[in-house]
């Protein structure tokens, strides 16, 4: 069934929500509001740790503090790393043991020299810290299978083998047991070091899998699929599936048109559905009806590279329309949750994310805010909601000029954009209204033992759909907390301000 219906509302004041608490589209696993870090930029050095800090913001550990305390707001469940792009020429050797040893080499990916002061047992230390699961990506370009069996023995076994004595010897006494293992980055880039073809990825992705399985029989192996639109995925979705646990696709949207920037992440949602039947047809066509095959969307965001180039360190600075973007990214996870076995906002510090650090401080962006929200509040069940909105007709755009086909394949693309969640007493819907002229009056049609109690709201909006939070005005644009009735909303409804988003929360009785 389709994850939500949509109508089109003949106006702004005749919007309908439609919520049944007995709809429910599936389980939503946590690791959606996983993240990513990767050696790029200041994401790293500078963001995670900063070990030549002066302004007391690290720990004795190098890591600083302040960003902790920030992610642990955003209550991420696990982070992957080391990359990205960059792994495609990281020797993971390169970055163990004692620190004065370790090689300073040249980074194809960024163009930088990565000093390898950070590496596994530092990122281990790190997540432990943080109380997040690691999720590692081997080397596909460079490196060898060889290689990336080394790197699981010094992460997983505890026997007497030489990696694991290394692992001891570098000071872990217990292995990490890392279970999340990425077959390769973004490989079907024609710029990634050693760009493969998908017939050539599929051969060597399923000899890795077998033989990194029979290492370690318990770790889980994601394939490297492309968007789920693209022919890279028909060719390696049915190869793979025997082989691989879950498969990974990456998008970022951006444009500085701002309802081409605000509608973009509607392209992730056709990514995900069409994945999702690929799945489907290749548990048919190659006999795999056992297998549990999920889409981690490992890598996703607003990322606009005029503005923020990779080389450069992409530190993009978010306005108020790119967290409505935001918004939407994480209304199309919730809705599509049952397909997902986990999300990675790319990436977690500095590098087109929602946290910008600098030596004496930090800001967090107006990305940051709409991500902790969803992270609190939209766990447990996603909801399947019969909406009645405005439509947006105009033209659509997603990366770099990319996916103008949008609105030719998706001709519902909403002003309101809404999710909900139900987790035990508690029924929450997020909104986007993308107008960027108009308050959306809308009414609520609701089934289910609703509560009569305050409803609360959290609404970011300003009146300026540019402003941004800066490190001279840190909190511009910031969520603000007011309540309301159930009675009020279902009697009167709700009216949306236009370019906002807004969370309301809701209790119900169960039985
Ligand atoms: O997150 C930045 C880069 O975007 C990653 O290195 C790559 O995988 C993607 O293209």
């Amino acid at each position: 069934m389709p994850a939500q219906t949509v109508a089109e509302a003949k106006s702004n004041s005749s919007a309908v929500i439609k919520v049944d608490v007995e709809r429910v589209n599936g389980d939503i696993n946590d690791f959606i509001y996983s993240g990513f870090a990767e050696h790029m930029g200041r994401c790293i050095y500078g963001g995670i740790v900063d070990y030549d800090n002066k302004h007391g913001l690290i720990n004795e550990k190098g890591h600083r503090t302040d960003v902790m305390e920030a992610l642990k707001n955003m209550k991420m469940p696990l982070v992957r790393y080391p990359g990205g792009n960059f792994c495609a020429q990281y020797h993971w050797l390169d970055g163990v043991g004692p620190k004065e040893k370790r090689p300073t080499r040249p980074d194809l990916a960024w163009k930088n020299d990565e000093t390898n002061l950070f590496g596994t047992d530092e990122f281990m230390e790190w997540c432990e810290e943080m109380g997040c699961e690691p999720y590692l990506c081997f080397n596909m370009g460079t490196g060898t299978l060889e290689e990336a069996l080394a790197w699981v023995e010094y992460c997983n076994l505890d026997g007497d083998s030489y990696y694991a004595k290394l692992r001891r010897q570098n000071g872990r006494l217990k292995p990490y047991n890392v279970k999340y293992w990425g077959l390769g980055n973004e490989i079907w880039g024609e710029d990634q070091v050693e760009h493969l073809n998908a017939g050539d990825y599929a051969k060597r992705a399923i000899n890795w899998a077998k033989a990194l399985k029979r290492l370690d029989p318990s770790i889980v192996l994601v394939g490297c699929n492309y968007t789920g639109f693209d022919k890279w995925d028909i060719e390696v979705t049915p190869k793979l599936i025997k082989e691989v646990h879950h498969y990974s696709i990456h998008l970022y949207s951006s444009s500085d048109d701002y309802y081409k920037n605000v509608t973009a992440p509607a392209a992730a949602e056709i990514g995900i559905e069409i994945l999702a039947k690929l799945i489907d047809l290749a548990k048919i066509t190659e006999d795999a009806p056992n297998s549990k095959a999920k889409i981690c969307f490992d890598e996703w965001n607003v990322w606009n590279p005029p503005h923020a180039q990779g080389d450069l360190g992409a530190e993009q600075k978010y306005d108020l329309s790119d967290a409505l973007a935001v918004g939407s990214w994480l209304n199309v996870f919730v809705r599509q949750a049952e397909h997902l076995f986990m999300a990675n906002i790319a990436q977690i510090v500095n590098v087109i994310s929602p946290i910008l650090t600098k030596p004496t401080g930090m800001v967090l962006q107006t990305t940051y805010y709409p991500f902790v929200l969803f992270s609190e509040h939209m766990r447990g069940r996603s909801l399947n909601l019969h909406v009645t909105t405005p439509l947006y007709k105009g033209e659509t755009e997603g990366f770099e000029g990319t996916q103008h086909w949008l609105q030719a394949v998706d001709p519902h693309i909403v002003m309101l954009d809404v999710s909900a969640t139900i987790n035990g007493s508690k029924l929450t819907i997020a909104v986007v209204n993308r107008s960027l002229e108009d308050d959306i009056t809308t009414s609520f049609a609701f089934n289910g033992k609703f509560s009569i109690s305050t409803v609360k709201v959290w609404t970011i909006y300003d009146e300026d759909v540019t402003k941004a939070n800066t490190f001279e005005e840190a909190f511009a644009v910031v969520p603000k907390e007011s309540e309301t009735t159930f009675e009020d909303v279902r009697d009167k409804g709700y009216s949306f301000p236009k370019h906002s988003f807004s969370m309301l929360q809701f209790s119900v009785e169960n039985d």
